[in-house]
């Protein structure tokens, strides 16, 4: 079946000026989707120039190596950007020019009922990037504990009812397993008392993100990942990072803050003995948010931040 891929890149002049493009450059697209971004990248190299694109959604994959495919300096690879090590060995990179990181979910993982990512569709609970992978948000709704249910609504979804939202998931699971998103969504907004749901962009949005970052484990290694993918850059090349919420932010914020300290040392520490090196410099001191007009026009990039770090 023909996969109708929607997605519209965000901040993509922002992004392109960020990585301020050598045409015969090597650039890695983490997290290729749709390929909004890595399709003006390529436009932007020269037959010298190579563009790898990797993606854990094997979806993805398959609409943009065919959407790319007369690019003939374009590889992909489906896999998790924290393997990307493995993807260096194969292609034999040493440096790369650039990195694009673009956080989260694409439109159409969102809007794909059958992915089970949104309350606003009835579908499945899957909400699985890699359709290859066992745990799905069936198998965290219908069998986490009570007190790892409230753990992740509240670590990943900053949610104020974990608590109440957890007993009453506990509660209706008893009686049947929950099977569907709108099941999910009808026992989050059972809870939630009305004069709260205004204002949070939908009743169920914390839960359904907490859920979701717990099945892809979209946190695990993606500090480690952007400091190994920093040291990885030629000097003058550049890393931007688009991050969704304040989770993801504060974790690219604080790699980027290592990247960039000379000393490490916990704060106390009389004379510095860790020896660490600042290996890059912030190109914006606070992070770039999208232009008025595309938060009209987009409202998922109405929350999205921007940091470009480069090498020295
Ligand atoms: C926001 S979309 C990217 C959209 C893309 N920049 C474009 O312009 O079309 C995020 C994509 O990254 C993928 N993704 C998220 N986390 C990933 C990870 N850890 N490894 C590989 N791919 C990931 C998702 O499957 C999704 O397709």
């Amino acid at each position: 079946m023909e996969i109708d891929f929607k997605h519209s890149p965000v901040m993509l002049n922002e992004v392109l000026s960020g990585l301020n493009i050598n045409p015969d450059g090597i650039y890695i697209d983490c997290t290729l989707g749709g390929g909004g971004h890595s399709e003006k990248i390529l436009e932007k190299l020269n037959p010298n120039g190579m563009l790898i694109g990797l993606d854990k959604d094997q979806d993805a994959i398959d609409f943009t190596t065919k959407k790319l495919s007369t690019y003939k300096n374009f590889k992909s690879f489906h896999t998790d950007f924290k393997n990307v090590d493995e993807v260096f060995d194969v292609l034999q990179i040493d440096k790369v020019d650039g990195v694009l990181i673009d956080l989260g979910v694409s439109s159409y993982q969102l809007d794909t009922a059958s992915r089970g990512f949104s309350f606003r569709f009835s579908g499945p609970l899957d909400m699985r990037m890699d359709k290859s992978q066992n745990l799905t948000a069936y198998d965290v709704v219908n069998t986490y504990s009570y007190e790892q249910l409230v753990k992740i609504f509240f670590e990943y979804g900053e949610e104020e009812f974990s608590k109440s939202i957890a007993k009453n998931i506990v509660k209706q699971r008893e009686i049947s397993p929950i099977k569907t998103t709108l099941e999910l969504s009808k026992i989050i907004e059972d809870v939630i008392p009305k004069k709260f749901v205004f204002n949070r962009g939908g009743a169920d949005k914390k839960v359904f993100q907490a859920i979701r970052i717990e099945v892809n484990d979209e946190l695990d290694k993606l500090y480690e990942t952007i400091i190994y993918l920093a040291k990885k850059l030629k000097s003058g090349g550049r890393i931007a990072i688009l991050t969704f919420h304040s989770l993801e932010d504060r974790i690219v914020k604080n790699a980027f803050k290592e990247l960039c300290t000379d000393c490490i040392c916990p704060p106390k520490t009389p004379i510095c003995i860790c020896g660490h090196k600042a290996i890059g410099k912030l190109v914006n001191k606070k992070p770039i948010i999208a232009g008025a007009q595309e938060q009209e026009q987009n409202s998922r990039s109405t929350c999205a931040k921007l940091r470009i770090l480069e090498r020295i």
